[in-house]
């Protein structure tokens, strides 16, 4: 048994592959040199040499110290690329940078397949290095997907201190590393690439000529920026906290006791970190609310994943954008990941197997097995309507700590809501007969109650008057509640959250 740890890090899942002579490899990942160094210190540990092949250039020998080497004649091609490392007899790495653009091929198809039963008794591994994640339906068996981690603190850390180097001495620069504005910086930049987090400091650089803890909202922003750019992720900063949820008691009794559980002081206590939650329930009745809410609440960054994009074959290539928004979040750790309406996601999901080959499974698949897998905490809040469209084993024991079950608010939690929506436009609740509004308002959602007090807040200005109970009685007089219409679709919500779910209130 190699009980040997190399180094003071963790092995790599590129070196644990590599080592276990997994013939081909994809790495997915936009940091070409940091995939190029891990490969050259798993090399060195394994005493094998790297070769790597670019469209340009053909074959080459890579080393970092080496600079470039001319290729090998007559290697640009990429089957004859293939050819060659066929021919190789020594423990090797190849890696084929780009090679997304041609495996598409059927000859390449063919050649790499022939290549993965070659090289599977030998000491030579293949790595395929893109940005992009391009599998052909052939080769799904033979390769392995990597996915390269996000730089950690550490590696941020050390770019850092590179920096202030490079500057030291130079009087229009200042840049702070003791421990706390290093720490502010870090949090702001953790989620970036190393290329990223380079930019982003130059950038905050030549705008400030510093890099202190002042610094560190320029850099969260930036941050926000690019991570809106995945197209999936969303950061948001929600001003709800749990003053501004009306009823749902065991809910809230639920994330109170997990208050802390993100906390060095819990682990050492031995609680597991919690997995995620599941809200189920009636539209309009503050499972998002919820879901922004314990971000406050709990003070952890919320990050927002869009469902509907997530699956919509439209956004590039769905699956490396579910990866990549995994890494990210992991990367942020601890964080939350809410998934609204994941239930929209899914209704396109059955339609959507035909036309896409499977890729909307895939996205699926990996969301679930992650769910199921993750170790760093990252707390994912899903919430969802429609019970029908949702895969049964999204709900399995493993994924959610918990399923709770929002459902229209009770005579008490309409008095509590109506009260937060008065008092949120600074009107006094006990101005009003909560418990006659409450009564009146039977079957009306959270959603509906904070509307008709807009609509009477409206016919008020419009009269020059102020509104009083009995001009919101009128409004919910005038208003036909959702639950009216979808009475049956909520029943039977109802009917399947009974044993399966916690009540929320
Ligand atoms: N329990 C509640 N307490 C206070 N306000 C609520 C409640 N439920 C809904 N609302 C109001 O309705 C809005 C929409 O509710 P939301 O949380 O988006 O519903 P959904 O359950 O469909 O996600 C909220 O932003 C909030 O203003
Ligand atoms: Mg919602």
């Amino acid at each position: 048994m190699e009980a040997v740890k190399t180094g003071t890090k963790k092995r790599s899942e590129l070196e644990v592959l590599i080592r276990a002579r997994y013939p081909l490899i994809y790495v997915v990942s936009w940091e070409e040199q940091r995939v190029m160094n891990e490969i050259e210190r798993i090399a060195h540990i394994l005493g094998k040499k790297v070769y790597e092949w670019k469209i340009s250039n053909g074959i080459a020998r890579y080393h970092s110290g080496l600079g470039s080497v001319e290729g090998k004649k007559g290697t640009k091609d990429p089957i004859l690329a293939l050819k060659e490392i066929m021919e190789v007899n020594e423990p090797c790495i190849f890696c084929l940078k780009d090679f997304h653009a041609f495996i598409k091929d059927n000859v390449v198809i063919r050649t790499l397949r022939d290549l993965a039963i070659k090289l599977r008794h030998t000491y030579t591994s293949v790595i395929i290095l893109s940005p992009i994640l391009e599998i052909p339906q052939e080769l799904e068996k033979e390769l392995t997907i990597v996915d390269f981690p996000l730089p950690t603190r550490e590696d941020l850390l050390e770019l850092l201190t590179q920096i202030s180097k490079e500057l030291k001495g130079n009087p229009n620069f200042e840049i702070d590393l003791n421990s706390e504005s290093c720490d502010k910086i870090l949090d702001a930049a953790v989620g970036l690439t190393l290329n990223e987090a380079e930019n982003v400091f130059a950038k905050t650089l030549v705008l400030t000529g510093k890099l202190t803890a002042n610094e560190a909202e320029i850099i969260y922003s930036e941050k926000k920026q690019i991570i809106r750019k995945t197209g999936i992720l969303d950061y948001i900063e929600p001003e709800e906290d749990l003053e501004s949820v009306g009823g749902l008691k065991r809910l809230k009794e639920w994330l109170s006791k997990r208050r802390l559980a993100f906390s060095e002081r819990a682990r050492a206590f031995g609680l597991p970190v919690p997995k995620g939650v599941f809200f189920l329930g009636v539209q309009g009745c503050g499972k998002s609310l919820c879901a922004k809410a314990v971000a406050n609440y709990w003070a952890l960054p919320l990050l927002r994943m869009d469902t509907g994009k997530l699956f919509s074959s439209f956004v590039g290539s769905s699956e490396l954008n579910v990866r990549r928004a995994i890494s990210i979040a992991e990367s942020i750790s601890p964080v939350l990941l809410w998934i609204d309406e994941i239930d929209k996601g899914f209704a396109g999901l059955q339609s959507s197997s035909y036309s896409d080959s499977g890729t909307t499974a895939r996205v699926f698949g990996t969301l679930i097995t992650w769910l199921q897998e993750k170790e760093v905490p990252v707390f994912v809040i899903a919430t969802a309507n429609d019970i029908d469209v949702l895969p049964p084993e999204l709900l399995r024991k493993g994924r959610f700590d918990e399923i709770f079950f929002v459902d229209l608010p009770t005579f008490e939690e309409r008095i509590d809501i109506f009260s937060i929506h008065l008092r949120k436009r600074n009107r006094d609740p006990a101005d009003f007969d909560l418990e006659r509004l409450s009564r009146a308002a039977e079957g009306f959602s959270g959603a509906e109650i904070e509307q008709t007090i807009i609509s009477a807040l409206y016919d008020a200005f419009e009269q020059e008057t102020d509104i009083d109970t009995e001009m919101i009685l009128k409004s919910l007089a005038e208003t036909y509640p959702l639950s009216a219409t979808m009475k049956e679709k909520i029943e039977s919500t109802r009917r399947w959250a009974m044993g399966r779910t916690r009540p929320a209130s």
